[in-house]
């Protein structure tokens, strides 16, 4: 990602000569301590400097808290002071934490006089070290955005235009068949609007700040410059949170005439998304909010506003979807229309609307951006005689056009994931509004440029129609996801794994675009189930404390009175989504399981706190539906796509909804404990005692039911599913006398399908844990290293270069399905990988303390990775050469590892070793 390896600064002073550190001997273990990495020379150093999990943030709307992180090259260094410093914008110190004493980095809240509304801060820190090191951060920054909502003065507006009727899709099962073919997305999809409002300034410009929020999404222009982010003000849950942008436009101000342009599409608002293609989820108009806060020089202030005086009309984009894609006719673009000295009498007045201010708020996390850009890998010519663009790998975003044509010549370019068997393009997205493609239109002779904002496309081929002898640097693929920091990286000798863990990767960046979703194209939608089979793995890959925080608060707000959890954060404005069912097992345990896992990672107890609740609200709503203590009633999605229905199930259930039915009662119950025996660990850190004992007695009743009724004495269990015994095993589900049976019965299952696994969506992230934790890493291994399908290596063996949502998306021989080949759920096993192969394991929340101890037993030669945490980077790098293991770790400052060296645990402080055994 984009400048995320750079260190905020390196400054270090140190105050006595510096010295070796001395290894600590926290156990009494003979060890094979070839080097301890520590130069003569000291650094100690900050990096990664944030306020509120975000680096540098604009416009944010709570109290800030600070975090940083800290390297030395020395062993078992540890902060013992900090002292925090925040500067008004004119340099004016506001306030001076003082030395307080302490190893705390992160969650260090703001303590000083109230911040200002639309206020600009600077901050720095300096660290004090148990070497008597000082390391002092350069000057960080943050704005505060629009505090009160009193300081909003702008006008919602709208365009007065008709817009039109919008298709109705009477087929549930649209998007399994080319019926969209039929539809022409001119007919029902509209015209982005063009919004313009001309100022005059007069006197010398000290800050200009624009703040802008809308009903779809927008483009923000200050005098003909793009300010704004993509895609803002991104998805949330609107009715009670729409998020604003601020941006600083001091730069793009001239001191005579200036003009603010937006170009407003439909976006989520309005625009389609979900698997139905439904637009106008949440509104059938579109309609934009925008201030500028101008302070001058000689302290006078005003404010420039959308407000009855803007005018709009349409331009050259002929519509602009969110799925569909983009049509632009160049020959109706309106030359100007962004700049000053425009005539804009023709241009119609807006309506002035009262939406209100009470759902905006201010930045909560990182904004779209385009995270990466490059040419396209090559133009390929298909036997059917189609131009082809190969991008070169399965990406999220857009390309960037730059064409040349004549007058009147219409291209159009369609994205699509994979090719065919045979090599020519493929259709692998069908549904309503999904063709994923974007046309052009020629106004006269000559080369042009063109973006198509306001969309994005899931794709790594395009078909191009319409122009020909295409060079690949004419188009730039421009990679759009939420800019969140890399956490994760993985190499070994198996080159199939490292790609999986990378494929893994790609798979989590396409579907982190403002929400989690599930698949980027087929549906962009929010699925909770996904996000929370995921989420441990998310977490190695990524920072997404912000991200994920974020889209909790939404989940808060979308619970139902009775609460239950929906099965899409946001939840679709119309209730037109596929089967009606708002509500199961494993998608709303989400509410659970997200910010449980994310306090483990983070150590932050907020993300409890705010929770809590909601939590709690789904926990009872849980033992509303069970009976007694089995949730085994109402619709379940179950064991989600179990790969190979067994033999003795295929007559009776032959869709993946009788399978969904066959294994629901038996999942959700499952899930019941293990949503329950979460409940007991997040009470037992909140102190709340008797929520410990209300959780302890019902995981205690669940389990005994769950024993009682789907599992017989020689460990069978009803239904025979592969998942079920794995939920099961690893949630510890069969009374005492039953657990060596159904590990058998899973083992036994296992083997009779070749060493395959045949787990669906809730019980794969802990297949390869049962079996690991129940004496069977050879197995678990081999299920990991399997490439037939279903497999994780088939789909590498097969090109994959992203997460499939089917194991067999493509057949052995080449041809592939219709069907997403971006899902990210499926790539749950990173976070194994990094466990036992790597061996990284936290044992206190944030790892402030936590285990080495790679498994050598994989048949891999090396591994390599490391792990960037609240405290910093964990690095662990392993050989087997010449019958001897070479280890080599990084432990971050603050934190104690215990390294496993040659099976025996070593307690360690912060620093690099090496050992050899
Ligand atoms: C999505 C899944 C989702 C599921 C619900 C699918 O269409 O792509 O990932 O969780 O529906 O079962």
């Amino acid at each position: 990602m984009k400048n995320r390896t750079k260190m905020n600064q390196i400054k270090i002073s140190a105050n006595q000569n510096n010295q070796r550190a001395i290894t600590i001997f926290l156990a009494t273990v003979f060890m094979f301590v070839v080097s301890s990495c520590s130069s003569s020379k000291e650094n100690y150093s900050m990096y990664d400097l944030k306020v509120n999990d975000l680096t540098n943030p604009t416009g944010i709307d709570v109290q800030p808290t600070f975090q940083w992180k800290l390297n030395s090259d020395g062993q078992n260094v540890a902060q013992t002071a900090y002292q925090l410093i925040v500067n008004d914008d004119d340099g004016k110190e506001i306030w001076n934490s003082g030395k307080v004493n302490g190893d705390r980095t992160f969650g260090i809240a703001y303590d000083g006089p109230t911040l200002k509304s639309n206020g600009f801060y600077q901050w720095k820190v300096i660290s004090f070290d148990n070497h008597n090191h000082q390391a002092e951060s350069e000057w960080q920054s943050f704005s505060m955005g629009l505090l009160e909502n009193g300081l909003w003065q702008a006008n919602w507006i709208e365009a007065t235009i008709v817009r039109k009727q919008k298709y109705v899709n009477q087929d549930k099962f649209a998007f399994q068949n080319a019926s969209q073919e039929a539809i022409d997305p001119e007919k029902f999809l509209d015209a982005p609007l063009y919004f313009r409002k001309s100022f005059q300034t007069n006197k010398k410009i000290k800050r200009a700040t624009a703040y802008a929020s809308a009903h779809g999404v927008y483009n923000l222009y200050v005098n003909g410059k793009l300010v704004s982010e993509e895609l803002a003000p991104g998805f949330t849950v609107y009715k009670d949170y729409l998020e604003y942008q601020q941006y600083d436009i001091t730069k793009e101000l001239s001191q005579n005439e200036n003009v603010l342009g937006v170009i407003l599409a439909d976006g989520w608002w309005s625009g389609t998304w979900g698997i139905m293609g439904v637009g106008e989820q949440y509104g059938t108009t579109n309609a934009l909010l925008c201030q500028v806060m101008m302070e001058y020089e000689d302290g006078s202030t005003e404010i420039i506003k959308t407000d009855e005086n803007v005018k709009w009309n349409t331009g050259g984009f002929t519509y602009a979807d969110l799925s569909e894609g983009v049509k632009f006719d160049a020959n109706n673009e309106i030359t100007g229309w962004m700049l000053s000295g425009f005539d804009d009498t023709d241009w119609k007045a807006v309506k002035v609307v009262n939406y209100g201010y009470a759902n905006l708020k201010g930045r909560r996390a990182e904004p779209v951006r385009i995270v990466q850009s490059f040419h396209p890998k090559e133009i390929i010519h298909s036997p059917k005689g189609e131009t082809i663009i190969n991008v070169g790998q399965n990406i999220v975003g857009r390309l960037k056009y730059r064409l040349t044509g004549k007058k009147g010549q219409t291209v159009s370019f369609t994205h699509m994931e994979v090719l065919d068997k045979e090599g020519n393009f493929y259709k692998n997205i069908l549904g309503i509004f999904k063709s994923q493609k974007d046309v052009y239109t020629f106004s006269e002779d000559g080369t042009f440029e063109f973006t198509p904002y306001f969309t994005f496309h899931g794709f790594q081929y395009v078909l191009v129609e319409g122009l020909e002898n295409l060079n690949v640097n004419d188009f730039t693929v421009e990679v759009l996801a939420t800019d969140m920091q890399r956490t994760g990286t993985f190499s070994s000798s198996d080159s199939n794994l490292t790609q999986l863990q990378q494929n893994i990767f790609r798979s989590q960046q396409s579907n982190m675009l403002s929400i989690p979703t599930d698949c980027p194209q087929r549906e962009k939608a929010g699925w909770t189930g996904d996000m929370q089979v995921y989420v441990p793995t998310a977490m190695y890959n990524m920072d997404v404390k912000a991200f994920l925080s974020k889209w909790l608060t939404g989940l808060r707000y979308e619970q139902f009175p009775d609460g239950a959890v929906p099965d899409m954060c946001p939840r679709p404005g119309k209730n037109a989504e596929m089967f009606d069912n708002e509500c199961a097992a494993g998608w709303g345990d989400a509410a659970v399981i997200v910010p449980y896992r994310m306090y483990q990672e983070y150590a932050d107890k907020k993300i409890l706190t705010d929770n809590y609740d909601m939590m709690k609200r789904w926990m009872n709503y849980i033992a509303t539906q069970a009976n007694g203590c089995l949730w085994n009633a109402g619709f379940q999605y179950g064991d989600w796509l179990v790969p190979k229905t067994p033999d003795k199930y295929k007559d009776k259930y032959s869709s993946i909804f009788d399978m969904a039915a066959l294994s629901g009662p038996t999942v959700a119950s499952a899930m019941y404990a293990y949503s329950t025996s979460l409940m007991i660990d997040i009470a037992k850190t909140l102190g709340k005692t008797d929520d410990v004992t209300l959780y302890t007695q019902q995981l205690q009743c669940i389990k005994e039911a769950f024993s009682n009724k789907y599992i017989a004495k020689d460990g069978m269990m009803e239904p025979d599913l592969q998942g079920v015994y794995v939920l099961a095993l690893d949630l510890d589900l069969p009374s005492a006398d039953k657990k060596e049976a159904v590990k058998g019965q899973l083992v036994a299952n296992i083997h009779a399908g070749g060493n395959h696994l045949n787990t669906g969506f809730l019980s794969v992230p802990f297949l390869l844990d049962a079996l690991y934790d129940k004496g069977h890493s050879d197995l678990a291994f081999k299920i990991l290293m399997q490439d037939t399908e279903p497999s994780w290596l088939y789909e590498v063996k097969m090109g994959a270069n992203t997460m499939w949502e089917s194991w067999d998306n493509i057949a052995e021989d080449g041809t592939p399905k219709v069907a997403s080949y971006n899902h990210f759920a499926f790539g749950c096993v990173g976070d194994f990988i990094y466990r036992r192969i790597l061996g990284l394991q936290s044992s206190e929340p944030g790892y402030k303390s936590f285990v080495i101890n790679p498994d050598y037993s994989s048949g891999l030669a090396q591994a390599s990775g490391t792990h960037e945490t609240v405290y910093g980077q964990i690095s662990v790098e392993w050989e087997i050469k010449n019958n001897k293991t070479q280890l080599k770790v990084s432990v971050p400052v603050g934190t104690q590892a215990t390294v496993y060296v040659d099976g025996k645990p070593v307690v360690v402080g912060s620093g690099k070793y090496n050992y050899e055994f």
